[in-house]
């Protein structure tokens, strides 16, 4: 039988932070495939290199050493013009405080990256419109974010980072700043997503947030830990 190619292949990843005389390793030697579709959860403790590796799938961050091989994209070998390309096709990103720009609506935030990658010309609008019901926000597409609670505002970057339809879906600690309920609201539209055919990746401190995943990756230190 073939051997399939992961839809995500780290090798021998390390991080490594020059700080003065001292050396900070983010990341340790990581070696990790995660197929195309999954679900998987990253969990451990504050400092343990959970975003580091986040930053690195999604092409934001390059490793000291080692392999990122994405979507069959070799990530450490591409410069940050082409890297910005692949990521607006491919990954979808969502953040503990949303970043959502202040001065736009929900629904121009929602064809930003649209309208950055030159895709769904003459019918951003409409698309990001079906993205807005999508997450259960059609009556606030024309609010600010300053006029929209935590959890709309996450519900909005979530149908951002749709925009594209992207095959991979990296969230770091997307329910962080949100109450149980709006938290629930975010878990179960990125069940959702996985259950539409996408690979999401989810940083989590909550055990009982990670437990919806198909799979938790337990960092430590750097490190992986445990693997299941
Ligand atoms: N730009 C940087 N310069 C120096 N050290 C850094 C930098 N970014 C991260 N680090 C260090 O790398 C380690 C891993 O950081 P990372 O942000 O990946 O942790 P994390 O698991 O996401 O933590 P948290 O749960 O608090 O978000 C930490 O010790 C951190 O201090
Ligand atoms: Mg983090």
């Amino acid at each position: 039988m073939r051997e399939e190619r992961a839809l995500i292949q780290l090798t021998d990843v390390s991080k490594v932070y020059r700080m003065g005389t001292g050396a900070i390793y983010a990341l340790r030697d990581i070696t990790l495939q995660i197929p195309a579709r999954q679900y998987v959860a990253v969990i451990g403790p504050s400092g343990s290199g959970k975003s580091t590796l986040l930053n690195l799938l999604a092409g934001i961050d390059r490793p000291t050493t080692g392999r990122v091989v994405v979507a069959s994209a070799p990530l450490n070998e591409m410069d940050e013009d082409a890297l910005a390309r692949w990521r607006g096709a491919h990954v979808g990103l969502i953040f503990q405080f949303f970043q959502l720009l202040p001065t736009l609506t929900a629904l121009e935030n929602v064809m930003l990256p649209m309208d950055f990658r030159g895709a769904y010309a003459g019918n951003r609008r409409e698309r990001a419109i079906r993205l807005l019901e999508r997450v259960g926000l059609a009556d606030r597409a024309h609010h600010l974010p300053a006029e929209l609670s935590g959890g709309e505002q996450q519900r909005v970057a979530i149908a951002r980072a749709l925009a594209n339809d992207p095959p991979i879906l990296l969230a770091d600690e997307p329910t962080g700043n949100l109450d149980t309920a709006n938290a629930e609201q975010v878990i179960a539209l990125l069940a959702e997503i996985h259950r539409d055919g996408k690979t999401v990746v989810l940083i989590t401190h909550e055990p009982r947030l990670a437990a919806t995943a198909q799979r938790r990756i337990h960092m430590l230190d750097g490190r992986i830990v445990e693997d299941g």
